[in-house]
């Protein structure tokens, strides 16, 4: 596996694999990698001669300075999971390098002001930034992305219609834990109490939408949801509602739409999102 931290020697290599027409298969990512990355770059070996996973945290998309610099980190760990699945190329590069010449913030128009774009300002300018500087020096032929991060994957998948029509993006299904949680970088941070605490209300959660006809319409659901969650034990709650998996609208019935939900344990914030 090479690993490649600057953007010139990168695109050296990356032409060499052009001018050989092989397929590019791209994952993007934030580091402290785990099985959910793990099917990102398995999914992304399936479909393409070449794959090449960047690890990037990107300070624009953290609110605060503190978040930021208390995102896992796992350098050690990323480099041996990405020899053990085979990845071709890692790209490491420098924050003075991806935004040295640019330091524009590009703004996101779709799927605003709900879910996590509500309650975190500004977290989604600086994804689809950073993703503009990736995919322009990456040029892959598809990118790969989890449904765990939803809306993300709805705004990016806008955002690439807009401005990289060339580009195939696939999403991936949540991989999730035994007991039900979804794989994430975060979870790494919570201790063994709070990870008990999450995959009950994780099972609580099941149930409830086990408990629900898929026939009955959102607006309803969400009634059922809010008496569900009044009676739960978590440190604080952004959200916990169903939506439309489509357009993430209130429109439709439960058999359309997926559980979204935000919540605290201790001071990490846990998103997932389920399916009904
Ligand atoms: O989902 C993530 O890890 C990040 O938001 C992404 C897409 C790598 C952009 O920094």
């Amino acid at each position: 596996m090479l690993i490649i931290k600057d953007i010139s020697n990168l695109q050296s290599y990356l032409s060499a694999y052009q001018n050989r027409k092989y397929s590019i298969g791209y994952v993007p990512t934030m580091g402290a990698l785990h099985k959910g990355h793990g099917e990102l770059i398995k999914q992304s070996k399936k479909g393409n001669h070449k794959t090449i996973v960047s690890i990037f945290v990107n300070e624009k998309q953290f609110s605060s300075k503190e978040d930021f610099e208390t995102y896992p980190r796992n350098k050690g760990f990323d480099y041996d999971f990405c020899i053990d699945n085979e990845v071709d190329i890692l790209f490491e590069p420098s924050s003075e390098e991806i935004f040295k010449n640019d330091q524009t913030l590009l703004n996101n128009k779709n799927f605003k002001d709900i879910l996590c774009d509500k309650f975190r300002r500004g977290h989604f300018d600086g994804v689809i930034t950073v993703l503009d500087k990736f995919f322009s020096i990456i040029k892959s032929n598809k990118v790969y992305f989890g449904e765990k991060d939803y809306q993300q994957l709805k705004i990016i998948e806008k955002f690439i219609e807009e401005k990289y029509k060339s580009l195939d993006l696939v999403s991936v299904p949540t991989q999730r834990h035994e007991e039900g949680i979804a794989y994430s970088s975060r979870n790494e941070k919570l201790s063994k109490k709070q990870t008990q605490d999450f995959v009950d209300f994780h099972k609580k959660v099941k149930n409830f939408i086990g408990s629900l006809e898929g026939s009955l319409d959102i607006e309803t659901a969400n009634e059922k949801a809010n008496d569900f969650m009044k009676s739960q034990d978590i440190d604080k709650l952004d959200y916990f509602e169903f939506r439309n998996d489509t357009d993430l609208s209130f429109v439709g019935t439960l058999s359309q739409a997926r559980l979204f939900y935000a919540i605290y344990k201790g001071k990490v914030r846990l998103i997932d999102n389920l399916k009904v």
